[in-house]
């Protein structure tokens, strides 16, 4: 595996390969890589010639009370994680380099980020799509993977995208969870062992919702109060926000059909995370991805 920090590097590495008429993989993270990240990685190794990783703690995404400063972050465990998945390129771009001192120009999803994430974190959105699009002109990939476990950021690049003419194939790959139900996280590492018991409600609420709807429940706030009373038996969970919505514009649903996506973000402590399953609802009640 090479590793680049030079985005002009990066660039002349894909414009290459390209040229040799390879399929370039990318998957972009922000490291304290997990088997989530690695299944994505996998992905990109199965379906294209060069699997190229970004490591890149965004700080553009991150709101002022957020936390970026102590974000988890080890690039050591991190290459050998990837060597082994058997990563081509792991890019490390410097800070500087994609954001030099005034730096002015954004790129703003309108209308998908203005509800669940992107409500409880104003700005967050247009970190994520500035950078992926940075990203996405610095490493020029014909594919690039992103997990279900941030449904609503796949949704929202997937848009982007296609709306500003990047000729890249979006693929969603599926949450990777541990052996309990929890959906793996870089944020897990804030969590103590009496947290982390209480995380399990998230997974667990989400299961209780796709047995009520498998059950022929069409009412969403039947589904939210009981998912309500899974989470809040945990004495250290506080509530964001649970939501039904259509998996693809993600506006709230008033009944239970066709796909929808049942998302939730949760503080256990002082610890805020995430998790979703999206559900095809026809006479069979099927996962599926966005
Ligand atoms: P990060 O949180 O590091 O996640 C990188 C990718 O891994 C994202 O596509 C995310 O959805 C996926 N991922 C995380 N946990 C997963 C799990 N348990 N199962 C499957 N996939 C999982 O998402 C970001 O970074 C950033 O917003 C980024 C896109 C890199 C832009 O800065």
């Amino acid at each position: 595996m090479k590793t680049i920090t030079s985005l002009s590097q990066m660039l002349k590495t894909s414009l290459a390969l390209r040229k040799k008429g390879k399929v370039i993989g990318f998957v972009p993270t922000m490291g304290f890589l997990h088997e989530g990240h690695l299944s994505l990685v996998r992905e990109a190794k199965r379906k294209s010639d060069v699997a190229v990783v970004s490591i890149f703690v965004n700080p553009t995404q991150f709101g002022p009370e957020e936390d970026f400063q102590k974000y988890p972050r080890d690039l050591n465990r991190d290459r050998k994680l990837l060597q082994q998945a058997k990563c081509d390129f792991l890019f490390c771009p410097y800070q500087k380099q994609i954001y030099p001192p005034g730096h002015s120009t954004h790129v703003d999803q309108e209308d998908l980020t203005e509800r669940l994430e992107g409500a409880s974190r104003p700005g967050h959105f247009r970190g994520v799509v500035t950078v992926v699009a940075k990203l996405f002109n610095i490493v020029q990939p014909d594919l690039a993977f992103f997990g279900q476990k941030d449904a609503q950021q796949v949704v929202v690049i997937k848009k982007m995208a296609a709306e500003l003419n990047f000729p890249i194939e979006i693929v969603t790959c599926p949450t990777v969870r541990d052996q309990n139900g929890l959906a793996l996280s870089s944020r897990n590492a804030y969590l103590n062992a009496d947290e982390c018991r209480q995380a399990l409600s998230l997974s667990e609420a989400l299961q209780k919702a796709k047995d009520l709807i498998r059950l022929g429940e069409k009412d969403p706030r039947a589904v939210t109060n009981t998912m309500r009373e899974v989470i809040q038996k945990n004495s250290s969970a506080l509530i964001e926000y649970i939501a039904l919505t259509d998996a693809k514009k993600l506006k709230p649903v008033d009944k239970i059909q066709r796909d929808v996506l049942i998302s939730l973000a949760v503080r256990i402590g002082t610890t805020r995370l995430i998790d979703n399953i999206c559900l095809k609802v026809n006479e069979k009640v099927r996962e599926i991805r966005c």
